[in-house]
């Protein structure tokens, strides 16, 4: 196991913020912290990398306890923060050279490391200016690139992709892949389901602090697959036809949203053709018709009752 967390908890005030909080990654997973904003995913994150003291729990990465091994251990962790961290007033390139060096680079290796980063994150040609001359997509990067330089062990990437263009948004999800090809283990943070989807290898899923669910994409869309959902939109709607709907055995629920109605069914109901056959039945014309596939954004919506986004 590269990095176990058990029953991890933290307080600010009275307030848990992170409550008995366990994960377990294997060396060489992508591992995706998915939940929505305020669910504890930073909190998490910077008491992995230190930048946060705990109440209880322990943490042991690369087999060590990360109390006693503090030091050592960071030097094969690479943080990308939440809230960029750079400095303004240094280019991007001594930006770079500043974290090889407090990584303990130095001379021609740490030159050689510099370019590999801002190379490796397509900043190379922009590296005598300055971030406040970059995109915050660039800025970005230049902090995957700060995180990278010394090619840690494990790097953790805090919703990395939070409010930059789409262009800077592909290239980071690309590195992300790269990085893992190249032997990193990755932990990656974020609250949108189709990046961890795309990404992850395992996930965690936590709201409030709270481990709602760990397990493969497969796994977790498993847990909802007790359910059918049918979304239908019909030429009109009336309450004769919700309520023949509802008489369907196996049907759990129908909801209606103008012209259009939801039904939720038992698994394996194979209720489709007598939904239909109901709207026939009331001379209700079916404009379209949609069987939802499980998707991570229904887990989560399943198991907490709540939507991922606001
Ligand atoms: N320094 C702090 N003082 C008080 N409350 C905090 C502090 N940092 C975070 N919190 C609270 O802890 C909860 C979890 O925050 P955070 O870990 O940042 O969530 P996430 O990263 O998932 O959005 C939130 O309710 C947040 O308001
Ligand atoms: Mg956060």
């Amino acid at each position: 196991m590269l990095l176990e967390i058990k029953d991890l908890q933290k307080k600010y005030k009275d307030f848990v913020a992170v409550d008995n909080l366990n994960l377990k990654v294997e060396a060489g997973e992508i591992y995706g912290l998915l939940g929505p904003n305020g669910a504890g995913k930073s909190t998490t994150i910077n008491a992995i990398c230190g930048l946060t003291k705990v109440d209880a729990g322990e943490i042991m990465i690369f087999g060590k306890k990360f109390k006693q091994h503090e030091m050592e251990i960071k030097k094969d962790i690479g943080v990308v923060p939440q809230d960029i961290a750079v400095f303004d007033e240094l280019s991007a390139y001594e930006n770079v050279a500043f974290f090889g060096r407090l990584n303990g680079l130095k001379g021609a290796p740490l030159k050689e490391r510099v370019k590999e980063a801002l190379d490796f994150t397509g900043l190379w040609d922009r590296k005598k200016d300055k971030p406040s001359q970059y995109s915050g997509g660039m800025k970005r990067r230049l902090n995957i690139a700060c995180a990278i330089v010394h090619r840690p062990k494990l790097i953790i990437m805090d919703e990395p992709t939070v409010g930059i263009d789409p262009q800077s948004r592909n290239h980071i999800l690309e590195s992300v892949k790269k990085l893992n090809e190249q032997g990193s283990t990755i932990i990656y943070t974020s609250h949108y389901m189709e990046e961890i989807e795309q990404l992850c290898t395992r996930i965690t899923i936590i709201d409030h602090g709270k481990e709602i669910a760990t397990g493969t994409i497969e796994e977790l869309k498993e847990l909802i697959l007790n359910e059918e959902r049918v979304e239908l939109e019909l030429s009109h709607v009336e309450d004769v036809l919700i309520k023949a709907i509802k008489d369907i055995k196996g049907v759990k629920t129908c909801e209606v949203n103008g012209n259009t109605i939801i039904v939720v069914s038992e698994k394996n109901s194979e209720n489709i053709s007598a939904i239909t056959g109901k709207a026939a039945e009331f001379k209700s014309k079916i404009i379209a018709i949609v069987v939802e596939k499980p998707t991570l954004e229904r887990v989560f919506l399943t198991l907490t009752g709540r939507k991922l986004r606001d």
